[in-house]
């Protein structure tokens, strides 16, 4: 296994110390699903204080680096070429419902294209990581999407769109022709695991609208290190500022974009 580069150790060392605080907290909200006032501001809590926890060590490493976090939004860096791009709760619809399903996501870009990214699903003790031209891993194992060139073998994650449904008035007939075609669709609730997931060829394919960058950040360094493809759902390459994405292991990626066109066609009559 190819040593990790200091870069990868520091984002890796990050996002370790962050999950402890956010696992303890995990522990937490699920004794306040009961209580009156449930778990909704003390989540929030636990999301601010896991991003202040990144920052403050990914700036102590990088002092120079600027951020896109989702919670801070844009900090500047001296060094204009490189910035952080932070999730640091993916999936707080689970965590606040104390559904054990959930990461923290640091996309490192570079020049303006995505270079290395880290995401940690600390239940479960899984870091997956690429650096590009290195590689993609997952702790200390190569990824690789999966070999499946048939929808029909295939199961393919998605997002169901709730803030932004009625932009999308296409996604039941997606959804109606995708569980139709493939051997079956899962909705687990973080675009940041959805994404390494297909990279480690648990999952074939993923698609879904209106994301943030920092749900996808890490996510696309990782799925492209481990040999899948990624683009928009219609085909185009500008998934950090449209949000929109289609990622797979590149066998099936023609097959579903064509699928999902149809469903868009056929709704649209
Ligand atoms: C959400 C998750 C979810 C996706 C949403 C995202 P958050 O991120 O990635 O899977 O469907 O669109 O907003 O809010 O849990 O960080
Ligand atoms: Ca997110
Ligand atoms: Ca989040």
């Amino acid at each position: 296994m190819p040593r990790r580069s200091p870069l990868i150790t520091v984002m890796a060392n990050a996002a370790y110390k962050a999950a402890k605080g956010l696992c303890r907290d995990f522990g937490e909200v699920e004794q306040l699903q009961v209580s009156r006032k449930g778990p909704a501001d003390f989540v929030s809590s636990a999301d601010h204080k896991a991003e202040g926890s990144l920052v403050e060590d990914l700036r102590r490493s990088r002092p120079k680096f600027g951020f896109l976090l989702e919670e801070g939004g844009v900090i500047k860096g001296e060094d204009s070429s490189n910035r952080w791009i932070i999730d640091p709760l993916d999936g707080t619809t689970n965590f606040l419902h104390g559904i054990p399903h959930f990461a923290i996501s640091i996309g490192l870009e570079r020049d303006s294209k995505m270079y290395a990214g880290v995401i940690y699903d600390p239940l479960r003790d899984e870091l997956f990581w690429a650096e590009t031209g290195i590689g993609a891993f997952i702790n200390s194992k190569r990824l690789r999407v999966s070999s499946r060139r048939q929808l029909a073998d295939s199961v393919i994650a998605t997002g169901i769109p709730f803030k932004a449904r009625a932009s999308h008035p296409e996604y039941p007939t997606m959804l109606d022709m995708v569980a139709g075609e493939t051997s079956g669709i899962r909705r687990m609730g973080s675009a940041a695991l959805d994404l390494a997931y297909v990279a480690a060829g648990r999952y074939d394919a993923f698609w879904e609208f209106a994301l943030s960058p920092w749900d996808i950040a890490a996510g696309l360094v990782i799925l492209r290190e481990a040999g899948g493809i990624v683009t928009e759902v219609d085909g185009r390459d500008q998934m950090m500022s449209s949000g929109d994405i289609l990622a797979s292991n590149g066998e099936l990626h023609n097959d579903l974009r064509n699928l999902l066109a149809k469903a868009t066609d056929s709704s649209a009559k």
